[in-house]
């Protein structure tokens, strides 16, 4: 795993030089004397390849015969004013990719420029390159030597280099939390069952955190019909996990709730083979609050959280779910099963009601691969996000800008709602096809959250996955979410 290390700005001799370069060629301080020590190689190169210093724009460059350095890698911020800690984190991860897989060590020098906080900035960038540096390589094991990470340790340079250090300390247990999700949604589903999933989540008990695990017997006496009618039809049995984080004594706890489904086959109503494996990561939502808890833990944030996760293998057999069966709900309510692959309702109907029934919620916020539709109307640049709490949507959209995994509101309604009545029990669990299939599905979670409790549901169905590299993450497993819940518990709970 890299090394992050920081140092006050002495310039290095060896291996590579990584330097923040701010738009229209702008070199700060330390890159200007740098510059004027190498004879104004930088200033050439950038007029050469026409380099901006726009926002992530990078250039690599040999380094000039004479310094014992590999290579020069320059990376633009952009306006150095406008550079906030998300934008350096993007540009600390952009960075870390055009460093290539190399040298073994890098030196960043984050520079320093008008109108921002050297020490926050330079945090910031080591952030996003460790975010970006990144890998599940676990079952790869036949690398070739040149395959192999070779980046052992970046140090990163800065004039406030002990202030720096400081603003780190707690973004590398964010880290932490990110990369335990990753490593949990990159994980197939041979391997993470509801089980180990729950082996995982029992870890944090080491950080603290209260850690309760609920089998499937327990659960049958809680009545929880609906999560148990998903998992009836695998050979994996279910587990219900709390992680309960008391940062901050005698306050009503955010509730943080996962649709943790390891495998979704879809059930008796089978997804198509084209595709069908990528299903491992419908436990997406379930990552993010276990590494949210990681990091929160971590960092020990003041504050008094608590995280659920259901824990479920949705799969076809002589004992799955039917469509048309009808279970009853935890909360009483009776559920018309049309359809066994809209099957991530079911489990957070249990889910949210038992976070209701155990903890008083200032607030409930669930995060769920919910639906396929919420991917066609978005894209993976926003997650959607349904609430009955106009405040509790705003926090979450600033956290969620702040740390640049976005939201984009979706409208509630009773029109919707109408969509699920059926004939023969108080609900179905799909709406009218090819109608707002993501917010329906909204709008049954909403059935199960009593009057009164601020909600949001977060569908990440879009996010949760990259088919390709963002500037601090890998493709593969993105992890979103876990920043977005740290930062909405910094910003809502611990700013008293
Ligand atoms: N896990 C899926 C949603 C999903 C699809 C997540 C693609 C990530 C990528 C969910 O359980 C599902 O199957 N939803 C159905 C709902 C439908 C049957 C009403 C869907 O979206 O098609
Ligand atoms: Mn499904
Ligand atoms: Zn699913």
């Amino acid at each position: 795993m890299l090394k992050i290390t920081f140092a006050s700005v002495t310039l290095p001799s060896q291996h590579a030089l990584i330097l923040t370069v701010g738009e229209k060629q702008k070199l700060g301080e330390q890159g200007a004397k740098l510059d004027r020590k190498l004879g104004g190689v930088l200033k050439r190169a950038m007029a050469a390849n026409h380099f901006e210093g726009k926002k992530d724009q990078t250039l690599v460059v040999v380094a000039p015969a004479k310094s014992r350095l590999t290579r020069l890698v320059l990376v633009g911020i952009g306006d150095p004013a406008k550079a906030d800690a998300a934008a350096m984190e993007s540009a600390g991860g952009a960075a870390l990719a055009a460093l290539g897989n190399k040298d073994t060590q890098a030196t960043f020098l984050v520079d320093a420029f008008k109108g921002q906080n050297g020490a926050e900035a330079a945090a910031h960038a080591a952030l996003g390159a460790r975010l970006r540096s990144y890998r599940f390589d676990k079952y790869r094991t036949k690398l070739k030597p040149e395959q192999k990470p070779h980046l052992k340790t970046l140090t990163i340079a800065s004039v406030d280099a002990a202030k720096a250090r400081q603003a780190y300390a707690p973004l590398d247990k964010i880290a932490d939390g990110v990369f335990l999700t990753r490593d949990l949604v990159s994980e197939p589903a041979n391997t993470l069952t509801p089980e180990t999933f729950a082996k995982a989540c029992v870890e944090l008990k080491s950080l603290g955190v209260k850690v309760e695990v609920l089998d499937e017997r327990q659960m049958k006496r809680l009545g929880m019909g609906s999560l148990l009618g998903v998992a009836q039809g695998s050979l994996n049995p279910p587990r219900l996990v709390s992680m309960e984080w008391l940062g901050a004594e005698d306050e009503k706890p955010v509730v943080f709730v996962g649709k943790g489904v390891t495998f979704d086959s879809g059930g008796l109503s089978l997804k198509p083979a084209e595709g069908m494996e990528k299903m491992k990561y419908d436990m997406a939502g379930a990552g993010a609050v276990i590494g949210a808890m990681k990091a929160l833990a971590g960092r020990k944030a003041k504050a008094h959280v608590v995280g659920i996760v259901g824990l479920v293998e949705n799969m076809p057999s002589g004992n799955a779910q039917r469509p048309g069966d009808v279970v009853t709900s935890m909360s009483g309510q009776t559920i018309e099963v049309l359809n066994t692959d809209a099957e991530g309702r079911l489990v957070l109907a249990d889910a949210l009601w038992y976070a209701q029934e155990n903890f008083e919620p200032r607030c409930v916020v669930d995060l769920a691969t919910l639906t396929g539709a919420i991917t066609i109307a978005l894209g993976h640049e926003y997650a959607g996000i349904f609430s009955n709490n106009d405040a509790l949507n705003d926090q979450l959209l600033s956290a969620g800008k702040n740390v640049a995994e976005p939201l984009w509101r979706f409208p509630l309604g009773d029109a919707y709602d109408k969509q699920l009545d059926s004939p023969i029990a108080d609900m179905k669990n799909i709406g009218s096809r090819g109608q707002a299939g993501s917010i329906t599905a909204a709008q049954f979670l909403q059935r199960f959250i009593k009057k009164g409790v601020a909600w949001a549901h977060l569908d990440i169905a879009g996010m949760a996955w990259l088919d390709s590299a963002k500037t601090t993450c890998p493709k593969g497993a993105s992890a979103y979410g876990v920043r977005l819940l740290d930062q909405f518990v910094r910003e809502v709970a611990e700013s008293k």
